[in-house]
């Protein structure tokens, strides 16, 4: 039978933990199984980025930079992979350009292999300086279409975004599916029209929290795609993906070589398996993230939304008002030129769609961030804004039409004057530019510590 190569990416690290233990796995958790993970075969290991920066400095007392300079120690062979949301690096603002490509050529001199770079509007003027600094220090730049189901979301303006991702000298392309919403008919006639229109390799990533996502990597590895993220089983399932162990032995079967052994999957499987113990004992990993939730299907709102929703109405007292904001979702949506549901937007719409319900009129409050959001500060709207919305925030003013991050000042050089001797590199300046506040605290933190053990060393 031909062979047909497919590449196995291994989330566990990054966003298998991150979508089923808010990110809180210590770099000790895992240091041991990494020459393991080195030697089993994977394309690439997904293990930095996302929330993992955050979490280390704010939960983890770790220093980001080291932990991505160890785990690179440990993978000989292996490619590193992380992600990066575009302008807004691994924070939840947009950032000046000196600092994203300060921060992109850090990563990459620090160890880092293929950055997997998004914008949550699909708007690539904001992945742009990112995609360009990632290709000058000599990274894989691989760029994403965040995938999404509306209206104006069809082949034909995915397949734009793909051709624009290729212009802009990406290596790659991946379709980023957070919600775990594409069902495999979708993939499949996606991934093959790319493949019909540019040259780049495609990449699927989604999540299993809806049941589609096992079907939907096969229809993906149907189509040609060149790759899969998958996560160890014992971390698979629920909101976080597929497990790697059953997509490998089913692909195979399928005559594609997914490189891996199986035999050194199962033996990391085993790893992690008392890892995950551990988490389930104190709490932090909840079963509940583990069932198949349909809702969004019906819905074509994400799953975590759906249940902020549900928060939000139980803290107010009324969710006997959900149907009404189920339904008044996705006309907030519409009238926000659909952009895809996710963070933050997900929370604006959800939060904007309620407070429309209870005040029983429509937008006779609106979110700050919806009024940034109108006036084009988080990008350009994917579709066209309701012109009496657009009005009523605006007035006379005109949306922005550049990037926001062209009205930013330089950041880095206030930052490393605010820092004076409590940063010891450049990387410190730039975890203090991404979380001033966890980066100061963990700062002090590291002082102490260092002053304690020398304060020992000189007793004995
Ligand atoms: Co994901």
């Amino acid at each position: 039978m031909f062979v047909k190569p497919m590449h196995i990416t291994e989330t566990v690290l990054r966003d298998a933990q991150q979508s089923l233990i808010a990110t809180r796995m210590p770099f000790d958790d895992f240091e041991t199984v990494l020459d393991q993970m080195d030697q089993a075969g994977y394309y690439s290991i997904e293990c930095w980025g996302g929330a993992t920066f955050d979490s280390c400095l704010r939960y983890l007392n770790e220093d980001p930079w080291e932990r991505l300079r160890k785990i690179r120690s440990h993978m000989k062979q292996t490619k590193l992979q992380m992600l990066l949301r575009g302008q807004n690096l691994l924070g939840y603002h947009h950032y000046s350009d000196d600092t994203v490509r300060r921060f992109v050529r850090k990563c990459i001199e620090n160890g880092m292999d293929i950055i997997r770079i998004f914008d949550a509007l699909n708007d690539l003027r904001n992945i742009e300086t990112a995609v360009d600094a990632c290709i000058q220090a000599g990274g894989h730049a691989q760029g994403c279409i965040c995938y999404t189901l509306s209206p104006i979301h069809n082949l034909e303006m995915f397949v734009s975004l793909g051709k624009q991702i290729e212009a802009m000298g990406c290596h790659s392309l991946c379709i980023k599916d957070m919600a775990g919403i594409m069902s495999p008919q979708e993939c499949y006639d996606l991934v093959t029209a790319l493949r019909q229109n540019i040259s780049l390799p495609v990449y699927v990533h989604t999540h299993a929290t809806t049941g589609l996502g096992y079907m939907t990597y096969l229809k993906a590895a149907e189509a040609g795609a060149a790759g899969i993220d998958c996560a160890t089983s014992c971390f698979s399932g629920g909101t976080s993906q597929p497990a790697t162990e059953s997509m490998v032995y089913a692909l195979t079967q399928m005559g594609f070589d997914c490189g891996v052994d199986a035999r050194a999957l199962n033996r990391i499987n085993n790893f992690f398996l008392p890892v995950k113990e551990e988490f389930s004992a104190n709490g932090m990993f909840d079963p509940y993230v583990l069932s198949t939730k349909t809702d969004a299907l019906v819905y074509q709102i994400p799953g975590g939304m759906l249940s902020n929703l549900v928060a939000q109405l139980k803290a107010q007292n009324a969710i006997d008002r959900l149907d009404e904001v189920l339904e008044e979702t996705p006309r907030v949506r519409a009238d926000l030129g659909y952009p895809p549901l996710v963070t933050p937007l997900s929370q604006m719409v959800g939060v904007q769609a309620t407070v429309n319900v209870l005040l029983g009129e429509r937008y006779k409050s609106i979110g700050k961030e919806i009024k940034s959001y109108i006036r084009g500060e988080y990008g350009k709207a994917p579709g066209k804004i309701a012109p009496a919305l657009a009005e009523a925030v605006l007035g006379e003013e005109q949306p922005m039409t550049g990037r926001y991050a062209e009205t930013l000042p330089p950041e880095f050089e206030a930052a490393r004057a605010h820092l004076g001797s409590r940063a010891r590199c450049e990387e410190d300046v730039l975890s203090y530019i991404a979380f001033p506040q966890q980066a100061e605290q963990f700062f002090d933190r590291r002082e102490r510590t260092f002053t304690a053990s020398y304060t020992i060393k000189e007793v004995i």
